[in-house]
């Protein structure tokens, strides 16, 4: 076996076919519909996408080519001009969409407002009226730091409708990753919030924008929502209230249109090293790849209730709460809280009661439903539900085989969904009228991307081996640039291989021409001479009855290379025992081969997470080799679960 290639450990056979109920109703619903589109978005890009461009969007002026492409720098749909935000809301007004839901909003605490696509508009154009008093215009940068509340995407779309440029903060972030983010990006306004819901707790956004803003020289206003009511500090000739700001404008704004290239947002992703990085965005691109997908991989029609539990300070909940959805005039159903509050069925309970009747979470989510039980689950009916999706890590078999039976009564399709920040919008995915799935697989590309699996030496791997994730050719949502940092973004997405996109995970194709996403390949691991991806490890030792889930790494070993080092969360009500460390030990032995045998099995209470709930690998890796925790852990999600990990190392 070749060092060049990543090993492939897993087994996974089991085939699952979209129902014919599902294909009749579906926006595609044939794997000739599929194969015929996919060839021609590859063989014929630019006549594809001159297509979808006119039919999906709205424009205020023709676009005269869909592509400029001068790698690694694209432009889409150039000489064109719209409005983002018109798109994605004053083109369904004077329609049948007019006063249907566009969000129905749920507080934690179990508020509940819809606004209706006319009222979300008029708010849109309020709140661009206030922006633009505050002497926002086209290219300014505006921070929002807000809960997952209406307002945020009333902010987003506002900005969108002036041309100016937003950047979300996560919610959960710290007044330092707030302090970078501004600087970084020199915003004028930060829009943030007295609090928001979480746990029953008031999460104090409006001090941590204090802090943070105390040393942000570009910022000159702070525009605040009064969510939980608790006291803040306003600081005069700084601070407004948003209600008092809206309530002297009109609700009437006049859009004008922007470059199809106009920046959108700046999105800094929380990756697990380095500095964090300012994605840029731009307009119609960005646009026309969440509405495509939204439309296909969501199959999204006028009388869903669509539910992504993502946050909007993520780029799942700038793509598929905000802009796919709502261009294609969807119902979006928003929750502010924790998935837990107030027991942990809160989820399937919102399902029941709104009849939501698509649901999109990240694995790590599903993997924490597993754990707490499946009574919280069989209490509720989940009847209207007709479609599920997962993004952010790899499902494990075992999780997509919960979701599949629990939560989708083996009745609706899963759409495995692997995209990045920086691709903007689904890359690979089932289609759910259209592939059958094997649950692991994010499958098939959708249209115009090209993926390619290859080695160190920029060869195709065979299928069933694995290797780098790269992707050919450009698409219309990709990232333009990194914020103030060209260099960097041709360094860390252009140079790995001349001439393609390179993803930073590993992946393998299998015999089927199906992609596995096997994880970052930072993360990968050498055993003996074999490339191992962490998540098939993981995946073998969550299939075991009593682990909820699981993280692996290596650590240095004279002999192997690499020593497997794994950290097992066991299921509620499974004890620890030595027993089980080498059961263990021998069940990831049979299931994937005495190759993969962990050196050692250490049980822990909780795992090092991003706020976005993706594993930090690289505090386990120091953790495990015995050192001292170094690098950024800001983007770290609880340091207490580190301190208990280190603790238990004495
Ligand atoms: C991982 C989230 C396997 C992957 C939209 C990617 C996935 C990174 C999947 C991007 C999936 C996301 N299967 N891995 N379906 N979806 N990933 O920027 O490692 O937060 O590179 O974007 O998440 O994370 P990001």
């Amino acid at each position: 076996m070749s060092d060049q290639t990543i090993t492939s450990v897993s087994r996974e056979h089991r085939v699952f076919r979209p129902s014919a109920e599902f294909q009749r109703q579906a926006n595609l619903g044939s794997y000739s519909a599929y194969k015929k589109l996919y060839a021609e978005s590859v063989n014929a890009p630019e006549k594809f996408w001159t297509r979808q461009g006119k039919e999906l969007l709205s424009w205020r002026k023709p676009f005269k080519q869909a592509l400029r492409w001068k790698l690694p720098h694209a432009k889409w749909f150039v000489g064109g001009q719209l409005n983002v935000a018109e798109n994605c809301l004053d083109r369904h007004l004077g329609t049948a969409r007019e006063n249907k839901a566009a969000i129905i909003f749920e507080g934690e605490p179990g508020d509940i407002r819809t606004l209706t696509y006319k009222q979300l508009h008029r708010e849109v154009c309020r709140f661009a009226n206030v922006l633009a008093k505050l002497e926002v215009s086209k290219g300014d940068r505006v921070a929002i730091y807000m809960p997952m509340v209406p307002e945020a995407a009333i902010a987003m779309l506002a900005c969108a409708r002036l041309g100016a440029i937003h950047t979300v903060i996560f919610g959960g972030f710290s007044s330092e990753a707030i302090k970078d983010r501004v600087n970084d990006c020199q915003a004028k306004v930060v829009i943030t919030a007295d609090g928001g819901w979480r746990r029953g707790k008031v999460v104090e956004l409006k001090s941590n924008v204090d802090r943070a803003v105390a040393a942000t020289p570009s910022v000159k206003s702070v525009v605040v929502l009064k969510r939980t009511g608790n006291p803040v500090t306003m600081t005069e000739g700084r601070d407004l209230w948003w209600h008092d700001l809206v309530a002297q404008v009109p609700a009437e704004h006049k859009a004008r249109g922007f470059d199809s290239e106009n920046p959108l947002f700046i999105l800094y992703t929380s990756g697990s090293t380095g500095k964090p990085k300012g994605v840029l965005h731009t307009s119609a691109g960005y646009l026309l790849g969440t509405t495509i997908t939204s439309k296909y991989v969501f199959d999204l029609k006028d009388t869903d209730v669509y539910f992504c539990t993502a946050d909007i300070g993520w780029i799942t909940g700038h793509s598929y709460v905000v802009y796919g959805p709502l261009a294609n005039g969807a119902t979006v159903l928003m929750y502010e809280g924790a998935p837990n509050q107030p027991g942990p069925d809160r989820f399937w309970e919102m399902i029941d009661r709104h009849g939501v009747t698509i649901f999109y979470t990240a694995p790590t989510a599903i993997r924490a439903f597993m754990r707490w039980g499946d009574d919280h689950v069989k209490k509720h009916s989940l009847r209207s539900l007709r479609l599920l999706g997962s993004v952010g890590e790899p499902i494990n078999p075992e999780a997509w085989m919960w979701y599949h039976t629990l939560i989708g009564k083996k009745r609706c399709p899963i759409v495995d969904t692997w995209w990045q920040t920086e691709t903007g919008a689904i890359m690979v995915s089932p289609l759910p009228g259209v592939t059958p799935t094997k649950p692991g697989s994010c499958t098939l590309p959708f249209f115009g991307v090209i993926p390619k699996v290859l080695d160190e030496a920029g060869k195709e791997v065979p299928r069933g081996s694995g290797g780098k994730l790269f992707l050919k050719s450009p698409w219309p949502s990709m990232l333009r640039t990194l914020w103030g940092d060209d260099e960097r973004f041709k360094r860390q997405y252009w140079s790995e291989l001349p001439g393609y996109y390179f993803a930073g995970d590993g992946a393998r194709i299998d015999e089927d021409g199906y992609l596995w996403v096997v994880g970052r390949i930072d993360d990968v691991l050498n055993v003996s001479g074999h490339r191992i991806g962490t998540a098939e490890v993981e995946s073998a030792l969550v299939s075991h009855p009593s682990v909820a889930e699981a993280a692996v790494v290596g650590r240095p070993d004279e002999l192997k290379g690499q020593a497997l080092v794994v950290f097992v969360i066991v299921k509620t009500g499974i004890e620890a025992t030595k027993e089980l460390r080498e059961e263990l030990r021998s069940h990831v032995a049979k299931e994937i081969g005495s190759l993969a045998r962990p050196d050692d099995v250490r049980f822990a209470a909780g795992l090092p997470k991003t706020r976005s709930g993706k594993i930090m690998r690289r505090i386990l890796k120091e953790i495990a080799a015995g050192g001292e925790v170094k690098g950024d852990t800001t983007t770290l999600e609880d340091f207490s679960v580190v301190a208990a990990l280190q603790a238990q190392e004495e």
